[in-house]
């Protein structure tokens, strides 16, 4: 019998990621074996009766830890009273586009999640942002959700890049994907993002002195920086079960620990490694599972890996300097 229950809230819920998501939470493999779900599926008026459709599933799945599922387009019903807000819905970014080519497109959405959460969410409610550029989108939802939302509970996906990291590197090596550690991704999901190889770990060795690093830094950089793009390019639709596989690691990194690795999510910077206070940054953390996360403080960067770094976060400040304008009027209702 389940000893714990959570409620959450899926948008975009009639997307191809969430279709990937939805059976995988339902199953308990998010929260976990012990924990029963209250699932709201959240869409806009248009995909309700499609939802409705994927409730009959998740019911036809007759999941023991699904406590209940319902869909709705009215925040108020959907959000109220969500522990946890996976914010997936947005439009996707076709063939030659980039993540943040979508900022003014799907800001507004999240300006409207945020304020949302603020009006219907337990106080004590974690976010995480799917929808690109899902960075700076958690920096709208944050800034619309005004300052009754804590700082860290905002958080942004990288670990799907994460996981296209350690996959490409542990191929390359020969190694195991469980093999390779400490491998996490600094700033923004985007093409400047930076996987940093030079503190990674394969089987405990220093990755670059197990593959060669001018690999490291030319071809492995940017296939980890480029696959979002190629598999657009390849599939004609964006990754969908990738990113539903990332988002149960990311949320599991929360509820149930990092186990001695470093996890990547971007979280609301305060300041640590030089990245300017309040941009949504990815980072290396360590949780212990329930009880907040902490930025891994004190790891080395070379002057490549500074360089790397600095530019992903100019990046994501221009971003922000992109939305002034919604983050500015957000939290005004
Ligand atoms: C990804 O990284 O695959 C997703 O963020 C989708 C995209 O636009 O690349």
């Amino acid at each position: 019998m389940a000893g714990k229950s959570v409620k959450v809230v899926v948008t975009g819920a009639t997307g191809q990621v969430a279709y990937a998501l939805l059976p995988r939470i339902a199953a308990g493999e998010m929260f976990g074996p012990d924990t029963e779900v209250d699932l709201r599926l959240s869409d806009i008026p248009q995909m309700i009766d499609k939802a409705k459709g994927v409730v009959m599933e998740l019911e036809d799945g007759a999941y023991p830890l699904l406590a209940r599922v319902t869909a709705s387009s009215e925040r108020s019903e959907t959000h109220k009273d969500i522990d946890w807000a996976l914010l997936v819905g947005s439009k996707p970014r076709g063939p030659g586009m980039e993540r943040n080519d979508l900022i003014r497109e799907n800001g507004p959405i999240f300006v409207a999640e945020g304020r949302a959460i603020a009006q219907y969410a337990s106080p004590n409610v974690h976010i995480a942002v799917v929808g690109n550029p899902c960075n700076t989108n958690c920096l709208i939802a944050k800034h619309a959700a005004g300052s009754g939302i804590a700082d860290d509970r905002w958080t942004a996906m990288t670990r799907l890049d994460q996981n296209r990291a350690r996959a490409m590197l542990a191929a390359k090596a020969g190694a195991r994907v469980r093999d390779v550690t400490k491998l996490v991704i600094w700033g923004n999901h985007s093409a400047s993002l930076y996987p940093d190889f030079t503190n990674a770990l394969v089987g405990g060795k220093r990755a670059s002195d197990v593959v060669d690093r001018s690999w490291l830094e030319s071809e492995y950089l940017t296939a980890i920086q480029q696959r979002g793009a190629v598999i657009i390019a390849a599939r004609g639709a964006s990754s969908a079960f990738s990113a539903a596989q990332a988002l149960v690691d990311h949320v599991k990194s929360l509820v149930r620990g990092t186990d001695g690795d470093w996890a990547s999510l971007a979280v609301v910077s305060d300041g640590s490694y030089d990245v300017p206070k309040g941009l949504v940054s990815s980072f290396p953390v360590t949780t212990s599972g329930n009880d907040g996360w902490q930025i891994v403080k004190g790891i080395q960067l070379d002057s490549f890996a500074r360089a790397k770094v600095a530019a992903t976060v100019a990046e994501l400040e221009k971003e922000r300097a992109v939305v002034q304008d919604l983050l500015a009027g957000a939290a005004t209702r």
